[in-house]
């Protein structure tokens, strides 16, 4: 058997086409095929919908022989690799047998607990949580993400399977009530509203957000659970999952086909970052830049995501006394969180350009406050200067202004006190022709914007609110978009790669200044 090996992660949802080639930007695999072969990677990046890429891959003949991961943690490729049926291996990792009594007592079938076993003897655990009164973040739901094999995979679980309560989705390839107003290819949308139906099937809430901490029902939860002490949950969406574990002090592993598996089995085990020994920092970033808006924020991250990959960082630097940010008390059992929406962007951001699933900012993230975790396992110092700051920032434009015929913001979903700020700026103006505006959010958080009128002043200056979807999972290339106006990093950055844009990048304000008359 070939055997192809890289010491770069592989980014599965966008670095690998259907037919095995990589196409990922920079990648020293760039050019290769990865059918059939033995592939050596140190693990994955990005999109935790890349489970899907692999099972799709090996559905249609083009997945490779054997996959030899060294990040054991990586469950974005192992849970692929499972439900794909591609043996793989652990570099210098030798699965341990473990006491397995609990799961052969559970109400279990066998095809889960061999799953269930399976995993167990890979992270060494004999631990496992229920997962039934903990909620659950199921990504890969667009069309577009998961195509034809995905959507089978889950009609066919839909068959015999059902997720235990509190089991959300992501975002879908449409607003689910406005897809023709978006201009949706009709049979694009046949396709995702079969996806819908078939998880509806299977019991899970048709949340189709990645901020489900926005959802009121879902913060109040938390923030009960919170108060019973550590919270293990188990996320797909990698923005989701660097939030929970850096802002909200919760604990989840990158997930991706894993999440949906733990919905359905009702037990996961704990591992990786649900322990105390693995949350600690291993690199520190000192911010010497000055960091004012949510853009300069999501530009850090992309960087951050770039220079240290999967690593945990310690940042110091960023200051709760600049009086550009907001602070706010959360519900009880939270510490008090300031810029929330800057920490959203900043761990999207490194989410996408890297694996970045837990941060701590000095003074302000809840270990970080609460001095919880030790810093002593710290390897190296990074700086972030101004000339980083902009260094990002032009890397990411890459279009003319004069072109933009989409603007879109709410990546990750925005959140009410994002939207507000959208339609300050859009206050009695009107968009130029040629141009439209999506402002992408969750239904519940809509419905806010709605009554509190800020919906109206983005419609009336021509804008639009979406729910259930986003820029990047909807099919923008199709509904005809070459040049998208953002303020998100990570969308800019899979806008190029996964949906065929030249991207203008900037805050909020600049770019609304760009196309209204
Ligand atoms: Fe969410 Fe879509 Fe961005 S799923 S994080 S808005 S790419």
């Amino acid at each position: 058997m070939e055997i192809l090996k890289t010491s770069q992660p592989i980014s599965w949802l966008d670095g690998v086409d259907l037919n095995g080639n990589v196409i990922q930007k920079d990648h020293e695999l760039n050019g290769q095929n990865i059918a059939g072969k033995e592939l050596h990677i140190p693990g994955s990046i990005g999109s935790t919908v890349g489970s899907y890429k692999i099972y799709s891959l090996a559905k249609r003949g083009f997945a490779p022989k054997k996959i030899i991961i060294e990040n054991k943690d990586d469950a974005i490729t192992i849970w692929g690799a499972i439900f794909g049926k591609i043996p793989f291996e652990i570099s210098g990792w030798k699965p341990q047998k473990v006491d397995i009594d609990k799961i052969e007592k559970l109400n279990l079938s066998e095809e889960i607990k061999e799953k269930l076993v399976k995993i167990a003897e890979l992270y060494e655990t004999d631990e496992f949580i229920e997962t039934k009164n903990l909620p659950k973040q199921i990504s890969g739901v667009s069309y577009k993400t998961i195509t034809d094999a995905g959507l089978n995979l889950i009609e066919d679980l839909a068959e015999d399977f059902r997720v235990n309560q509190l089991s959300m989705l992501n975002p879908a390839g449409m607003d689910l009530t406005r897809w023709r107003e978006q201009r949706v290819p009709k049979d694009f949308a046949e396709k995702q509203i079969r996806i819908i139906k078939a998880y509806e099937k299977m019991g899970a809430m048709i949340t189709c957000t990645c901020t489900p901490y926005h959802l009121p029902r879902i913060y109040s939860l938390i923030s009960r659970l919170k108060s019973f002490g550590n919270v293990n949950l188990h996320w797909a969406e990698s923005s989701a999952v660097v939030y929970a574990n850096s802002v909200l002090g919760l604990r989840t592993n990158r997930e991706g086909l894993s999440a949906l598996f733990y919905a359905i089995a009702g037990f996961a085990p704990v591992y990786g970052l649900h322990l105390d020994e693995n949350r600690n920092p291993n690199i520190k970033i000192k911010v010497e830049a000055n960091l004012k808006t949510i853009n300069d924020f999501a530009t850090f991250g992309y960087w951050l995501g770039e220079k240290i990959k999967d690593k945990i960082p310690y940042i110091s630097g960023i200051k709760k006394s600049s009086p550009s940010l907001n602070f706010r008390s959360l519900y009880h059992g939270i510490a008090e969180i300031p810029f929330l929406e800057r920490l959203k962007a900043l761990g999207a951001a490194g989410a996408a350009s890297g694996s970045l699933a837990l941060f701590h900012v000095e003074g302000i993230t809840p270990e970080a406050v609460r001095k919880s975790i030790f810093l002593d396992r710290i390897e190296d110092t990074l700086f972030f200067e101004e000339i980083d700051l902009k260094s990002t920032k032009e890397k990411l434009n890459t279009g003319e202004e004069k072109d933009v015929d989409l603007v879109a913001f709410g990546c990750p979903h925005s959140s009410l006190d994002e939207i507000k700020t959208i339609s300050k700026y859009l206050f009695g103006k009107k968009i130029r022709d040629g141009v439209d505006l999506w402002v992408c959010t969750s239904r519940d958080v809509k419905m806010q914007a709605d009554n509190l009128g800020y919906t109206l002043t983005i419609e009336d200056a021509g804008g639009k609110v979406f729910c259930d979807t986003c820029m990047i999972v909807a099919p923008i290339e199709d509904i005809g978009y070459k040049t998208t106006a953002t303020n998100s990093a990570k969308a800019a950055y899979y806008l190029t790669r996964f949906c065929k844009q030249k991207v203008v990048y900037g805050d909020v304000k600049e770019i609304i200044k760009l196309v209204v008359k």
